[in-house]
């Protein structure tokens, strides 16, 4: 199945990727509205990415863990999570487990995760445990797969545990519900970065905004879209996720759409976005070199 995936993203592959980073580039998916796509986002467009041949990392920061159990991990094998590694107890490739997608693993989350901005308190680098756990994740090891993708979910907040990611990325994206409401949340979401910037972290730029939800005979949805291509411009991704029932059908199999379905209009979406990521991410680097 996932060579269907490579097969229909070939053409990705038909210009000559560059070579290896040897840091990984970090994308942390943050909204702080829950119910967004923020989780299915990084379900998919990992998925994707690892289709192409990348070597995708996703990071569950979300106590409801729905990334871990989206992409089939039982809870009994979460013995090692990503509250151990940000309590310091563990490193992050204790955590690391494998999913039925080649080249796509997971850093599986528990509830644990609720309590740990009380049990970090005040500790000077609280904010930095995750950029800290992130600095020695591609090491020496030859048997361990470099991984070249990192994709942080973030829960429903703006907590601690998202400043933690916010303060670890290289860039932010935004999945946004076309919904009322969109707009409002957005300008919050911005200043959050505004404000990690001006202190943790400087380098952290705004990767791109996902639509997600579209429904085109919905006049609303039309409406958001406009409003927030003409607020956010360029940044907006012109691959809008639709509605899809197969979308949401996916995770009760533990599976992405992308392999649960890969012809729906779902799968399409996420794999047109993958395009555009890997195409943003080249201008990036493109200008970084400059
Ligand atoms: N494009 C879509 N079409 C239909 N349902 C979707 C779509 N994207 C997400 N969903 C569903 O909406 C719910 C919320 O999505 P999720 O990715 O968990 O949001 P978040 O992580 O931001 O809370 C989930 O039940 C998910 O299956
Ligand atoms: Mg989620």
């Amino acid at each position: 199945m996932t060579e269907d995936i490579a097969r229909n993203l070939q053409i990705l592959n038909e210009t000559q990727p560059d070579p290896r980073p040897i840091r990984p580039r970090i994308i942390a998916l943050a909204n702080q509205k829950g119910g967004v796509g923020k989780t299915t986002t990084a379900i998919n467009l990992g998925t994707a990415l690892a289709a192409t041949g990348e070597h995708v990392l996703i990071i569950d920061l979300d106590p409801q863990g729905n990334a871990s159990t989206g992409l089939g991990i039982d809870r009994n094998k979460r013995e090692c999570s990503t509250y151990d590694v940000l309590i310091g107890e563990a490193r992050l490739r204790q955590s690391v487990l494998p999913t039925a997608v080649p080249r796509l693993h997971i850093a599986a989350s528990t509830m644990d995760l609720s309590g740990l901005e009380l049990q970090l308190g005040t500790e000077r680098d609280r904010a930095f445990r995750l950029r800290n756990a992130l600095g020695v994740l591609n090491g020496t090891n030859p048997a361990e797969p470099a991984y070249t993708y990192v994709l942080i979910d973030c829960p429903p907040s703006l907590n601690l545990l998202t400043v933690n990611a916010m303060a670890a990325a290289d860039a932010i994206l935004v999945p946004l519900q076309c919904e009322f409401f969109a707009l409002e949340g957005l300008s919050q979401l911005l200043q959050t970065v505004e404000q990690v910037r001006s202190t943790l972290n400087p380098n952290l730029t705004i990767h791109g905004v996902v639509l997600t939800m579209f429904d085109s005979r919905n006049n609303l949805s039309n409406q958001v879209v406009a409003d927030v291509r003409q607020f956010m411009g360029k940044k907006v991704y012109d691959t809008m996720i639709p509605r899809n029932v197969r979308i949401s059908e996916a995770p009760s199999h533990g599976k992405p759409v992308l392999v649960y379905d890969l012809k729906c209009v779902g799968s399409e979406a996420y794999l047109r976005l993958a395009t555009e990521v890997i195409q943003r991410e080249r201008e990036l680097r493109a200008s970084e070199f400059a």
